[in-house]
C-alpha cells in the first residue's frame, strides 16, 4: 500500500513587497539582494490575516484539485514556524474553518523541513492503512516574525501556503522519505524568545548565521537527494524534477551542480516568493503541477533544510 498526492493548492497573499520597496526601509539594494539570494519579490499577509487563512485558500485549492470535499480529509497536518496561537494548533484552526471535525489534526514544527516532515508523516498514516486521505499544509506567515529594521534577514523570506492531498493507492506514490536532525546547531538559525508569566523574554525575531546556514543547506541538501536515490536504486538522471527549499537561488544552483541535475529540471520559484519556511516546497510543487511541468509516471524530489538545524527529502512517483 503507498499513498499517493492526488492533488496540489498554494495561496500567497495579495500584497507584494518588491526590492525596491525594501530600499526605502533599510540600508539594502535591489542589486545586493537580487545577486546574493535571486529574491525579487516577496508577498505579505494583509493585517490579521493568519496562518491559518492563507492555509484554507491552499487547502480548498488542493482538495478540489483532488475531487474531494472537506469532509473526505481523515487526517490534518500542518507544517508552520508562524501558527495563529501558541494553543490549539493552526491544523485544529484550520479544520474548523473547513468546516469539518473528523480525523486527527496537529502541526509540526521543523521549520523551513516541516512540509517534509508533515508529508513522511501523513505518508505513514496512509500507507500503512490507518487513514484513506490526509490534507497536508506548509503555511507561514514570516512578515510577523520579521524585525523590519534589520537587513540581513527582513529581505530574505515571505508570506505564503501550499498543500497537497495524500490518498491510499495500490501503485506509488511516494516512494521513500529520510528526515534528519541536528540540534546542536538550534542557535544558528532560530527565533529565540520564550514567553514568562505573559512577558516575552530574548527577542521573537529571526536571527541567523546566514553564512553557517548557507554552508550546510548546500551539504545536506545533496545528501538528502544521494540518500533516497540510494534507497530506490536510482541515479540522478532518473530525476524528472528537483523541488528543493527556496532559500536562495545560490543554494538551488549549487546543489543541483553538484547533483548533476541540469538547472532546467530544477523547479525555482524564490525570485518571486522569496523564502516561505515550510511552504516554500508545497508552492513550488502547486505551481509545476498547475503548469504542466510535472506529468504522470515521473520522478519528483522534494527536499527542505531549516532551523533545528532539521533536512530531509521525500521521493513521489507522479
Ligand atoms: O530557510 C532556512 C535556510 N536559510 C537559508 O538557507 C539562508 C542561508 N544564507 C544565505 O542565504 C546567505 O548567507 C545570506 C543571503 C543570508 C547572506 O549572503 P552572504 O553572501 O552570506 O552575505 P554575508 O552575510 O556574508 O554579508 C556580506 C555583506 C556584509 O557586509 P560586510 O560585513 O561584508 O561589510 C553584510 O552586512 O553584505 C551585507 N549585507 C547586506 N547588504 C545589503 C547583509 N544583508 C544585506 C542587505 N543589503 N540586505
Amino acid at each position: 500500500m503507498y499513498s499517493r498526492i492526488i492533488g496540489t493548492g498554494s495561496y500567497l497573499p495579495e500584497k507584494i513587497l518588491t526590492n525596491q520597496d525594501l530600499e526605502s526601509m533599510v540600508d539594502t539594494s535591489d542589486e545586493w539582494i537580487r545577486t546574493r539570494t535571486g529574491i525579487e519579490q516577496r508577498h505579505i499577509a494583509a493585517e490579521g490575516q493568519m496562518a491559518s487563512d492563507l492555509a484554507l485558500k491552499a487547502s480548498q485549492n488542493a482538495i478540489d484539485a483532488a475531487g474531494l470535499q472537506a469532509k473526505d480529509i481523515d487526517l490534518i497536518i500542518v507544517a508552520t514556524t508562524t501558527p495563529d496561537m501558541i494553543f490549539p494548533s493552526t491544523a485544529c484552526i484550520l479544520q474548523n474553518k473547513l468546516g469539518t471535525s473528523r480525523g486527527p489534526a496537529f502541526d509540526i514544527q521543523a521549520v523551513c523541513s516541516g512540509f517534509i516532515y508533515a508529508l513522511a508523516t501523513a505518508d505513514m498514516f496512509v500507507s500503512s492503512g490507518k487513514v484513506r486521505n490526509a490534507l497536508v499544509v506548509g503555511t507561514e506567515v514570516y512578515s510577523r516574525i520579521m524585525d523590519w529594521n534589520d537587513r540581513t534577514t527582513c529581505v530574505l523570506f515571505g508570506d505564503g501556503a501550499g498543500a497537497v492531498v495524500l490518498a491510499r493507492d495500490q501503485k506509488p506514490g511516494i516512494l521513500s522519505s529520510h528526515l534528519h536532525a541536528d540540534g546542536s546547531y538550534n542557535q544558528v538559525l532560530s527565533a529565540p524568545a520564550s514567553i514568562h508569566s505573559g512577558k516575552i523574554q530574548g527577542t521573537p525575531f529571526v536571527t541567523m548565521e546566514g553564512s553557517t546556514v548557507f554552508k550546510f543547506a548546500v551539504k545536506v541538501l545533496e545528501e538528502a537527494v544521494l540518500e533516497a536515490l540510494q534507497e530506490n536504486q536510482l541515479q540522478a538522471s532518473d530525476i524528472d524534477w528537483l523541488i528543493p527549499h527556496q532559500a536562495n537561488i545560490r543554494i538551488i544552483t549549487s546543489t543541483a551542480k553538484k547533483l548533476g541535475i541540469p538547472e532546467e529540471k530544477v523547479v525555482k520559484t524564490v525570485s518571486q516568493h522569496g523564502n516561505t519556511s515550510a511552504a516554500s516546497v508545497p508552492l513550488a510543487l502547486d505551481q509545476a503541477v498547475r503548469d504542466g511541468r510535472i506529468l504522470p509516471g515521473q520522478h519528483i524530489i522534494l527536499e527542505g533544510v531549516g532551523g533545528g538545524f532539521t533536512w530531509g527529502s521525500v521521493l513521489v512517483r507522479w
